[in-house]
């Protein structure tokens, strides 16, 4: 079935989606984005994407391209087009507009808006169990991550310098020597008390939507929960790490750089929160109403 994209008020075949060359997103980085989960044609956390997306764009004195209500319209149209019934993920930028370059912001231009969509595979939830590699390297990035902005360079080379060392993800560590979060997921450990521990969500850091919904599953479990910054010994000591995003969902670190983390394999507290993650998602798709679309 081909796949059909949305650029600025028209649905295209995906393969013939294209922007103009003048793009401030393509020239400047100049945007921000969004990737929401969707499951049996269902958004996973929609208000909360769609408050996040607010705030980037105030962040970046932009505009909404259209209200809110028209977004969310179009989201559902696009799901709808591309036949998304089983997991997917729904990509959504909005840059500054089309103007001559020049650095200032352009008067009188409307900013540009792009959607696409993609089926995902079932989660595998044995793969989340078994866990992943990360390595620390510094963050070299801009100073307000918390902006979810398209200017992803230096997440980009870091995220490739885990791949090329054979790890799944980057934890990157600020200058004093705390671990902020992930290339592209917030970081987590569970302390040899049984504490969860994520860092707070200051400018250093995304503020993750899955690490909100985290955040409230483990106070529905009554859960120890402190938001604090950890460093790199603390997490190779923990009793258990590991990572959340839209796409991940909740994966189990096993190892960070040499050290191995708890007995190698998903702890305990790890499990009891993936599963109840995985039981969000599945109630979110099964509150999908009649045929899935
Ligand atoms: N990444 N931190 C960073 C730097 C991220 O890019 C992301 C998401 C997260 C987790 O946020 P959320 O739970 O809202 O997905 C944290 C997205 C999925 C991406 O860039 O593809």
């Amino acid at each position: 079935m081909s796949r059909i994209a949305y650029v600025n008020g028209r649905y295209v075949p995906h393969r013939q989606a294209a922007v103009h060359i003048e793009d401030r997103g393509y020239q400047f980085s100049d945007g921000v984005y969004e990737v929401i989960a969707t499951v049996r044609g269902r958004l996973v956390d929609e208000e909360a994407h769609l408050q996040r997306l607010d705030r980037s764009l105030s962040a970046l004195r932009m505009r909404w391209p259209m209200t809110p209500a028209a977004l969310r319209f179009v989201v559902r149209e696009l799901i709808r087009r591309n036949r998304l019934s089983g997991l997917g993920a729904i990509y959504l930028q909005i840059t500054r507009g089309v103007a001559p370059r020049n650095h200032p912001f352009p008067a009188g231009v409307e900013p540009a808006l792009v959607m696409t969509a993609r089926p995902l595979p079932p989660f595998d939830v044995e793969a989340a169990r078994r866990g992943v590699r990360v390595i620390a390297l510094p963050d070299e990035r801009w100073k307000r991550p918390d902006i979810k902005s398209v200017s992803l360079l230096a997440n980009v080379l870091a995220k490739q310098q885990a791949v090329e060392a054979g790890a799944y993800e980057a934890w990157l560590v600020d200058d004093k020597g705390l671990i902020t979060e992930g290339t592209a997921s917030n970081a987590w450990i569970v302390t040899r008390d049984g504490e969860l521990v994520t860092r707070q969500a200051d400018r250093a850091i995304l503020n993750g939507i899955t690490r909100c919904a985290l955040i409230n599953l483990a106070g529905a479990h009554g859960v120890r929960l402190v938001e604090r910054p950890f460093d790199i010994a603390e997490a190779q000591n923990a009793a258990e790490a590991f990572l959340t995003s839209t796409t991940s969902w909740l994966k189990a670190v096993v190892r960070i750089d040499d050290a191995v983390i708890g007995d190698g394999r998903i702890g305990p507290l790890s499990e009891r929160l993936l599963s109840s993650y995985v039981d969000r998602v599945a109630a979110i798709g099964a509150a999908a109403s009649g045929t899935v679309r």
